[in-house]
């Protein structure tokens, strides 16, 4: 009996020899970095965690050192353990590790709108699009913008104030209620209080969905992005039904307060925001798609401004809770310097170190943000000696940086102490948000806002209120556990209402 080749097996040979042949030129020059050992053709599938990702990516680092390699079913994985290595790859190599990976949830439609933007830029790849969603946002959130917030930022701190005195119990919604409206004033120019509207609930729906579809390695169709195209009860497929859910949820994330600021631009009674600035200026040359990217940028800035600083202030009372001494230096602090007459702002800040101290240390201690969000290289490069292919995904792990001994000795307990040498900010101690908010050209924009506004909201509940865990019906404080959520956002699970 012969065989007669067909054209397409001579093909998938002569495909598979020279894969084969390159395959191992690479590695012979340069090894990849360490890691578990793959499998045949399933590589490290089986190593993937389905849950605790940040854990178990930590448990790799320890193991195999700061820099490890996952092969997850033919795509290559870069798990990086430390913050030097994410400053050498994110930011000193910026221009080569600043994509992300492309996103079946994004083709699945979820997260697009029926014109050929993703709204979310946050998942944008590096590009064109991506860039001018960015400097959108950049012009209302650089350092310098936010400085002009600091008036509105004041008085929408006294507002919380009176609704956390007149109705301590329901303290979260308040919280939630300031940065939500911070956010939406600057973005859409819309005042919460004044609208029957609940944008807030809206967002916080939509950032659900956000955090549970892009939590790095969750879902399988990220890896394996022809499961898109199965039924959706077919194994790994099945969130294509939950994309219908999704859909509409986010879609009025971005289309309510958008219809609002257009409403209102109509009637002539739109006040300064993103949305009527960029309007304003948007010039004929800039093209029809130009409104598309007004109103993705501003839906991202209401988004991202709404629930990850909200988180980090569940840090801070968790945090209250568990360590009453801390609280009672920072309104020791308070009454020193602001006195019991006024509320403190953001000219008192130089004074006040402990609460600078405490705010860094809030955004250190529990990362809202544990995985972030990955970045993807677009060439191959070597590092360390090491090969890092094209097209690799890199997950830093936030979570363990902020809790390096390394950077920040005995980091398991809540110690605002490890900022501050002789009563002042110590410069020398790494700065938690050069971690928290991620790195090099994809770093947070909402960085400068988020800290003042922490700073803000920080100092006026400690010098209005006293937090105290909730009491149970035998008399004994609920004590919080100190745990946080998983998804890509991660908050702490409440145990109580004050
Ligand atoms: C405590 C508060 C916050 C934390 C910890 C945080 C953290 C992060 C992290 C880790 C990233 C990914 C960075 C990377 O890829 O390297 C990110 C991206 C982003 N954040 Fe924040 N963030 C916070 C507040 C905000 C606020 C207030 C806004 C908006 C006003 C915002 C808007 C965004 C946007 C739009 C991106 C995507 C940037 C891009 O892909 O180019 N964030 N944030």
């Amino acid at each position: 009996m012969t065989f007669v080749p067909t054209a397409a097996a001579s093909l998938l040979a002569v495909t598979l020899v020279f894969a084969f042949l390159t395959r191992k030129r690479r590695r012979n020059a340069l090894p990849l970095p360490p890691g578990p050992r793959p499998l045949p053709f399933i590589g490290n599938a089986l190593d993937m965690p389905s849950k605790e990702m940040r854990t178990a990516f930590k448990e790799m680092n320890q193991k195999y050192g700061d820099i490890v390699y996952l092969d997850a079913l033919g795509q290559p994985m870069i798990i990086v353990g430390s913050h030097e290595v994410a400053v050498d790859l994110l930011e000193k190599r910026s221009s080569n590790y600043s994509d992300r990976a492309p996103s079946a949830m994004i083709d699945m439609h979820v997260f697009l709108l029926p014109h050929r933007f993703g709204w979310a830029f946050t998942v944008h790849r590096y590009g064109q699009e991506w860039r001018r969603n960015r400097r959108a946002m950049h012009q209302y959130f650089n350092a310098n913008a936010v400085a002009q917030y600091a008036a509105s930022q004041k008085l929408e701190a006294h507002r919380l104030a009176r609704r956390m005195i007149d109705d301590p119990e329901h303290f979260r919604q308040h919280i939630r209620r300031f940065f939500g409206s911070s956010a939406l004033r600057i973005s859409h120019g819309i005042e919460v209080d004044d609208d029957p509207v609940d944008y807030l609930k809206i967002a916080e729906e939509a950032m659900d969905i956000f955090s549970t579809a892009f939590e790095p390695g969750k879902h399988l169709v990220e890896v394996l992005p022809w499961l898109a195209r199965m039924p959706s009860w077919f194994p790994g497929a099945g969130v294509k039904r939950d994309g219908e859910v999704w859909r509409p949820i986010v879609y009025k994330m971005v289309s309510v307060p958008w219809d609002a600021a257009m409403e209102n631009m109509r009637r002539g009674t739109a006040v300064p925001s993103m949305v009527k600035g960029l309007m304003e200026r948007m010039r004929e040359d800039d093209g029809p798609d130009e409104e598309e990217v007004i109103k993705n940028a501003s839906a991202v800035t209401f988004a991202g401004g709404s629930d990850t600083t909200f988180s980090t202030m569940q840090t801070f009372f968790m945090a209250m809770t568990m360590y009453p001494e801390v609280q009672r230096k920072a309104q020791d602090e308070l009454m020193a310097v602001v006195g019991p007459h006024r509320l403190p702002d953001k000219d008192d800040e130089p004074s006040l170190p402990y609460i600078q101290a405490i705010t860094k240390e809030c955004i250190r201690w529990r990362s809202v943000v544990p995985l972030s969000v990955p970045h993807r290289s677009l060439e191959d490069d070597e590092y360390k000696g090491y090969f890092i292919p094209k097209g690799s995904i890199i997950i830093t792990n936030i979570s363990a940086f902020s809790h390096d001994p390394r950077i920040y000795p005995n980091p398991d307990p809540f110690s605002p102490e490890r900022f501050l040498k002789d009563g002042e900010i110590d410069p020398t101690v790494q700065d938690p948000a050069a971690i928290a908010f991620g790195y090099g050209r994809r770093v947070c924009p909402g960085k400068h806002f988020a800290e003042t506004s922490l700073f803000i909201v920080i100092a006026t509940v400690l010098h209005t209120l006293s937090v105290s865990p909730v009491v149970g019906p035998d008399g004994q404080p609920i004590m919080p556990s100190g745990e946080m959520t998983h998804g890509l956002l991660s908050s702490v699970p409440f145990c109580g209402h004050r």
